[in-house]
């Protein structure tokens, strides 16, 4: 008997203390969103959960900054950045956060049998602690210089520049964030996770994953070669957070990247409870060796999810490890990085308040950065959607539609007897979505999404050839076959497009929901005589001047720095 597939789906957990841009979009949760999108068409049992990551240092300083508590900025983020991923179609079976009871159980637990396991001891270690604010300075609290790169203005965690974790207390030249004032040195008992003990686990795990994407993979095997595995501070000395479950560790919390990675199983807890209506049913999908676990994240969260997370997981025992990251690179904006201070960044708000989903959710498709950094280049933006979304699929799609309803009365016409040209083309409809298949299947949702393209592009030089206007009486068969591939269309490109797919479908009269489409239903037939409603065209064109507009505003924000 074959087994149903059983896919977890889970996205780059986002911050709750400031919103997401299309960068964002492009590396994570777009393609996440097609992946499961798509697993859930081929009949799957899929979930993809999010949620937000609301207990970093950062949000414990926004916070700070702005006189609120920082249960108080997340609850002004989470429904901000809830509607955003609403509004982009994102199929979140739970959008969850990691302020919720449940996730602060999971880390418990979680840690407790960590400490049984004797993965967790304590350690004196030395602390920046700030005398003005009096307080001390862990992570984005103090910023210096990277010890291991030399790089100015890092935070005491992460070097942006070269990557590295570091402890706090490593940083040269501190100073406090939030004040300025150079910090003192103070001695703390913390709680350190003996990674040390799991590296050859880790190498061994990450050996069997040649098949993740060629950067990932060498990225993380030279980095357990050349780097091997520290053990790891993983208590923080303030007040939010789930607190650290070991005794003497009183006050203190468990370190953000060592509970966020926990949120994407405490999101799936919460989505067992609040809308399976089951609270064991999670267990299906982490618990059981046949799930595959697919993490979709930016370059900059890699090391944490190819060695921190498949290391907690290994020391914890139960769970599955993750069986592919997804990690994609960086989208620069107008050739530079960007800059999310000096406004050098698209907001997906921003975005929406002028364009349709689907064309952003194209555009992110068609430039996603599967294996180098890519440019949004509003030039480029108008020229992609204009010439590829609107000229050659929307094209199609709004020319044969409308033509059968304004020329054929609205009625799929009978075909006559089918030539091999029209053969051909039904026969396409099958080929062109095994090809999409095998795309998505490898994680390569840009080259997905040209074969989707050709494909539209293909019913449009068949329509030119048989050229129906010319004589509407024999148009029939050509007609047939070109409602045959609108609709398939649909079905292909209903997990980037899922609103044009749906309007497909309603303009086609066909009374379903794009989530019921499976994937075999490209080839299924829409008969002759089924009557469709008018349609209309399913995208506006970008002008000049609109992109003159988006390139004055940046040409300020580019003056203003
Ligand atoms: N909040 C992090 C970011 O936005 C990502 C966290 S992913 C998680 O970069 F798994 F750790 F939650
Ligand atoms: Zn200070």
């Amino acid at each position: 008997m074959e087994l149903r597939e059983r896919v977890l789906v889970t996205a780059a957990l986002p911050y709750s203390y400031a919103p997401r841009h299309f960068g964002h979009l492009a590396g994570a949760y777009l393609p996440a969103d097609i992946f499961a999108r798509f697993k859930r068409m081929r009949g799957a049992e899929v979930i993809y959960v999010c949620g937000t990551d609301e207990n970093a240092s950062s949000i414990v300083i926004e916070a700070m900054r702005r006189g609120i508590t920082p249960k108080e900025l997340c609850d002004i983020y989470y429904p901000i950045q809830k509607e955003v991923f609403d509004r982009l179609g994102m199929s979140f079976d739970i959008f969850s956060r990691t302020s919720k009871p449940i996730h602060y159980e999971v880390v418990e637990k979680f840690y407790k049998r960590l400490w049984d396991k004797g993965y967790i001891y304590p350690r004196k270690v030395k602390q920046w602690w700030c005398p003005s604010c009096r307080i001390y300075l862990p992570d984005r609290f103090v910023i210096g210089t990277c010890p291991r790169c030399g790089a100015p203005n890092q935070y005491g965690d992460v070097c942006e520049v070269c990557g590295s974790w570091y402890e706090s207390f490593e940083l040269r030249d501190p100073r406090c964030s939030l004040c300025g004032a150079r910090p003192e040195v103070r001695t703390k008992t913390h709680f350190f996770l003996k990674l040390s003990a799991l590296a050859d686990e880790v190498l061994e795990y990450v050996r069997g994953k040649r098949f993740w994407r060629k950067a990932t993979y060498n990225k993380t095997v030279s980095w357990l070669e050349k780097e091997g595995l520290r053990d790891k501070d993983i208590t923080r000395d303030y007040e939010w957070g789930p607190p650290a479950p070991f005794p003497g560790a009183e006050g203190q919390v468990i370190y953000n990247w060592a509970e966020n990675l926990l949120g994407y199983i405490s999101a799936t807890r919460d989505w067992a409870m609040s809308v399976a209506g089951d609270p064991e049913r999670w267990r299906r999908f982490w618990l059981d060796e046949n799930t595959k676990l697919y993490c979709f994240i930016g370059k900059d969260n890699l090391f944490f999810h190819t060695i921190l997370f498949p290391a907690l997981l290994i020391a914890h025992g139960d769970y599955i490890l993750p069986y592919n990251v997804v990690v994609n690179e960086f989208v620069n904006l107008e050739g530079e990085k960007l800059s999310t201070s000096r406004g050098w960044v698209v907001w997906l708000h921003d975005l929406l308040k002028e364009y349709d989903p689907d064309v952003i959710r194209f555009y992110a498709a068609a430039i996603a950065p599967e294996t180098r950094d890519t440019d949004f280049k509003w030039q480029d933006f108008a020229e992609k959607v204009n010439g590829e979304l609107i000229g050659t699929y929307g094209n199609l799609i709004h020319r044969v539609l409308s033509f059968i309803y304004s020329r054929m009365g609205g009625v799929i016409p009978e075909p006559g007897s089918l030539e091999d040209r029209d053969r051909e083309m039904l026969d396409l409809r099958g080929r062109c979505a095994d090809r999409v298949a095998e795309l998505i299947e490898a994680c390569e949702f840009r080259k997905g999404l040209r074969a989707i393209l050709e494909f539209a592009q293909e019913g449009n030089a068949y329509m030119n050839e048989k050229a129906p206007w010319r004589d509407v009486g024999s148009a029939g068969t050509a007609l047939y076959v070109l409602a045959q591939l609108v609709f398939s269309l649909a079905v292909i490109s209903a997990p980037y497009l899922p609103f044009s797919a749906q309007k497909i479908l309603d303009y086609m009269n066909l009374d379903m929901q794009v989530e019921d489409l499976g994937w075999s239903d490209v080839v299924r037939e829409i008969p002759p005589g089924h009557r469709i409603n008018e349609p209309k065209p399913l995208f506006r064109k970008i002008t000049a001047e609109e992109v003159r507009r988006k390139l004055s505003e940046l040409e300020s924000v580019r003056r203003r720095k």
